[in-house]
């Protein structure tokens, strides 16, 4: 029988934008407890009245930083306070900073790419995992990417940190073994949010450009994936999704329409 969300605890990192605010959404209407943290709170605030009014069971956010250890722990009491137990954590906080070849790159973007991606989803995972280590069918999601499947010229360190998301997440899968939780990665292609915004650092042009002339995924097909992993039964474990628009056909040949 397929899992229900009516009532159960969901905790999305980065939801005040793109994936994370709609998948909190999704989940809101499902019926489910949504917690959701970021660093913009008035964003996660304008999300949280969303989710409220879509359903959710209750909503709660808080301002989190995956990028610091203290802020994460801060969190996590509060999410405590909250509830003795978590069903549902979505590891999905992160994104890249600059295009740069491993030449021309930046220690700050290299920095807040490691530290989001990589360390944010690893601190939030340990500070998490005693609310779900009695919960069996409980899921963790990492939202991965294309990115670390396939590197592309100036993805170095962003294809790298979403390559070292697919190791975690193996890992934590085998040491989890046993308990009932699963663990599973969410890899989504191109996809237009605020992605390519943060990318570019605010440039518009540079961030138009690339979803010019094709159909890109849109935040809604992250969400729905998402609550497909975790609505399964509790004996099936979805170890990797890889998701595509249709004019992506690998990460170096994508189909545009020229106008
Ligand atoms: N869009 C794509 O093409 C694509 C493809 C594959 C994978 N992904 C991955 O999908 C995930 C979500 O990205 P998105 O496309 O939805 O981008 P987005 O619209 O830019 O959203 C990113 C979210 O992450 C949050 N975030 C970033 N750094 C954070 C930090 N240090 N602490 C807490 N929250 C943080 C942001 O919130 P604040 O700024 O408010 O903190 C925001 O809510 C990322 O892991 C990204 O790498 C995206």
């Amino acid at each position: 029988m397929n899992t229900s969300l009516r009532d159960k605890w969901v905790f999305i990192t980065g939801a005040s934008a793109g994936f994370g605010a709609e998948g909190a959404l999704h989940f809101a209407r499902e019926g489910a407890h949504v917690v959701i943290g970021a660093r913009r709170v008035e964003r996660l605030e304008a999300v949280a009245a969303e989710c409220s009014k879509a359903g959710a069971a209750s909503t709660h956010f808080h301002e989190l930083d995956v990028a610091c250890t203290d802020n994460v722990k801060t969190f996590v009491e509060w999410l405590k306070g909250l509830t003795p137990r978590l069903d549902v954590l979505v590891n999905n906080a992160g994104g890249a900073h600059g295009i740069d070849t491993v030449a021309e790159g930046k220690d700050e973007d290299w920095e807040a790419m490691i530290e989001s991606n990589f360390l944010g989803l690893m601190r939030v995972t340990r500070e998490c995992l005693p609310l779900m280590m009695e919960n069996s069918g409980s899921t963790i999601i990492n939202i991965g990417s294309i990115a670390g499947r396939v590197a592309y010229e100036g993805g170095s360190v962003y294809c790298g940190v979403k390559a070292a998301e697919k190791q975690i997440t193996q890992s934590l899968r085998l040491e989890l073994n046993g308990t009932g939780i699963r663990v599973g990665t969410l890899d989504p292609g191109l996809a237009e949010t605020e992605f390519s915004m943060v990318r570019f650092k605010g440039n518009q042009e540079k961030s138009d450009k690339v979803y010019e002339g094709l159909h890109p995924l849109v935040a809604q097909d992250i969400a729905e994936a998402m609550i497909w992993m975790a609505t399964r039964p509790p004996h099936v474990c979805i170890d990797e999704i890889l998701i595509k628009c249709t004019a992506q056909a690998a990460v170096h040949k994508t189909h545009r329409e020229t106008s």
